[in-house]
């Protein structure tokens, strides 16, 4: 059984279960499950590649997939006792959709489904689509994310069962692409998880002291010591003029940090510099939003969880690119040190800057972030941010906003999001939008927040773009997909999701050559 510490400061729990590839018959392995997917074909339910051996064992998958009325549907899942036909005594269906639309992310959403119906078999054995590197990718990474659950603060009858063993039947087994395609699912899944643990941890519990211990205890198990961390705290801010940092942090008791993580292998050619949002709870500060707009509100971190997990993931596959990681944290909110409406904060670097609402909090945190992080020439930087409720009004709940100064580096983090399963869009940096962040303001250099709410998503970035100079920058701005407070769905779970992880290590993949 998995345990996980009730001290979410700790890494994450050691999740016991292997996986393994063999190539096997699926009707003759023994598991206590074995998963078959299911594809619509011409209007009918019909096996999907990988399924052949059990479709013989039954004759035809044909009767049984009638007699239940399953369709193929993507999501749709199964249980079938197996009374003999197979030698595991379970058959698992899953609905992978049309067979000429069948992607990577396809069958990672179906083997994520799979795995959350499957809660107390001890081992599993997987049939799904898996011939080639890419797709046996594909099934272990959507059945490790499927898995995920978080159960740190659950005092009984809760604690996670997953399987001994996940067996991947592929007919690659014994190659080394298959290994390491094996290897690299566990790595980006296991950052993914590591980014959903820290946002589902209570913000009580992560402050931004504590998110910053966390980062350094996590560098432990994720890294093999190739990530140096540093770690400012109020003193430092302080003295190296933060102002942006310290203006969000200042109406909380507990102070801000700035963590920086920096992997830099020998012979690298690029370097990638990551910035994200921290705030390990957003009230709104003065500016306070209502009770239901803060319930979520521990999702704030998101942005930050996200960079530092996957340049902990970059590290590992020792990927030949510099990255350099910056998490600017802070808790925002209202008290008698607050910042207040009006009041001029002067950012790292000197820029001031009129702040007109303190629940903008975001980019005044990356503001200072982004400035720090292109003082060493970054090739590339990439900042990510729960940062407006205004993305996700545009693009609802599934899908990243993209904006950025040079339209070759968006539609590149776009194609390696499309790659990691991760749904992004461009949206513009409009010209008017420039001009008013430079010129609305009376007393300051800049203005924070527009007080015309359209386009919130274009003027919050078109503001961290006086903090990037020349470099070559994009914005990810996940406020929708970062937190999923519906039901889970394929491999995404409830909770935090991840979201950016996986396009991270995509683009560094890209980068590195
Ligand atoms: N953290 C919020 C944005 C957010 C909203 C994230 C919903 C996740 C889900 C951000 O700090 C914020 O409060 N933004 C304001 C900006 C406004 C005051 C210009 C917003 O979107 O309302
Ligand atoms: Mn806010
Ligand atoms: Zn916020």
């Amino acid at each position: 059984m998995r345990t996980r510490p009730a001290d979410p400061i700790q890494e994450e729990e050691s999740r016991v279960t292997t996986y393994n590839l063999r190539k096997a018959a699926a009707d003759k392995v023994r598991a206590d499950a074995v998963v078959v997917g299911v594809v619509q074909s011409g209007g009918s339910p019909a096996a999907a590649p990988g399924a052949e051996a059990v479709a013989a064992a039954y004759g035809s998958l044909g009767p049984l997939l009638a007699s239940i009325g399953f369709t193929g549907k993507a999501g749709e899942v199964a249980k079938v006792p197996t009374a003999g036909k197979l030698r595991s005594p379970l058959l698992v269906l899953v609905g992978l959709g049309p067979r000429e639309k069948l992607t990577h992310e396809g069958v990672r959403r179906g083997a994520g489904a799979a795995a959350r119906s499957l809660t107390n078999a001890a081992s599993v054995a997987l049939a799904l689509p898996a011939h080639d590197a890419e797709h046996i990718r594909a099934v272990a990474e959507g059945y490790l994310l499927g898995s995920y659950t978080f159960t740190a603060f659950k005092t009984n009858g809760s604690a996670p069962t997953g399987p001994g063993e996940v067996v991947i039947l592929t007919e690659a087994a014994r190659t080394g692409q298959a290994r390491a395609a094996l290897e690299a699912a566990e790595v980006v899944a296991g950052a993914t998880m590591l980014a959903r643990d820290w946002v589902n941890t209570p913000a009580g519990d992560l402050t931004p002291a504590k998110f910053a211990d966390a980062v350094t205890a996590a560098r432990k198990n994720h890294n093999g010591g190739k990530v140096s961390i540093k770690v400012l705290d109020e003193t430092a801010l302080e003295a190296a003029g933060y102002g942006g940092i310290l203006g969000v942090g200042r109406g909380s008791a507990n102070p801000p940090r700035l963590v920086r993580l920096t992997y830099k292998p020998r012979g690298a050619k690029k370097h990638l510099a990551l910035v994200g949002k921290g705030i390990t709870y957003d009230s709104g500060g003065l500016s306070i939003k209502t009770a239901a707009g803060m319930t979520t509100m521990k999702c704030d971190m998101s942005g930050a969880a996200a960079v530092l997990a996957a340049t902990f993931a970059i590290a590992r596959l020792g990927l030949d690119v510099a990255v350099t990681t910056y998490a600017p944290m802070a808790e925002n909110m209202p008290s008698g040190s607050a910042t207040r409406p009006g009041d001029v904060l002067t950012m790292y670097g000197g820029q001031t800057v009129e702040v007109l609402n303190t629940d903008a909090e975001g980019r005044l945190v990356l503001a200072d972030a982004l400035v720090t992080a292109t003082e060493h020439k970054p090739d590339v930087v990439v900042d990510v941010a729960t940062l407006t409720g205004a993305c996700v009004i545009a693009l609802g709940d599934r899908v990243g906003g993209v904006l950025g100064n040079d339209d070759e580096l968006v539609d590149q983090v776009t194609a390696a999001g499309d790659r990691a399963g991760e749904a992004m869009w461009p949206l513009p940096i409009t010209e008017e939008m420039t001009e008013k962040v430079r010129t609305a303001s009376k007393v300051a250099d800049l203005m924070q927040h527009n007080p015309d709410r359209w386009g919130g998503t274009l003027f919050a970035a078109a503001f961290l773009q006086e903090f990037v100079g020349k470099h070559r920058w994009a914005h990810l701005d996940i406020a929708g997909p970062a937190f999923n407070e519906k039901g889970a769905h394929g491999y995404t779970t409830v909770g935090g999701t991840g979201f950016a992880v996986g396009t991270l290590v995509e683009l560094a993949r890209e980068l590195a050559g």
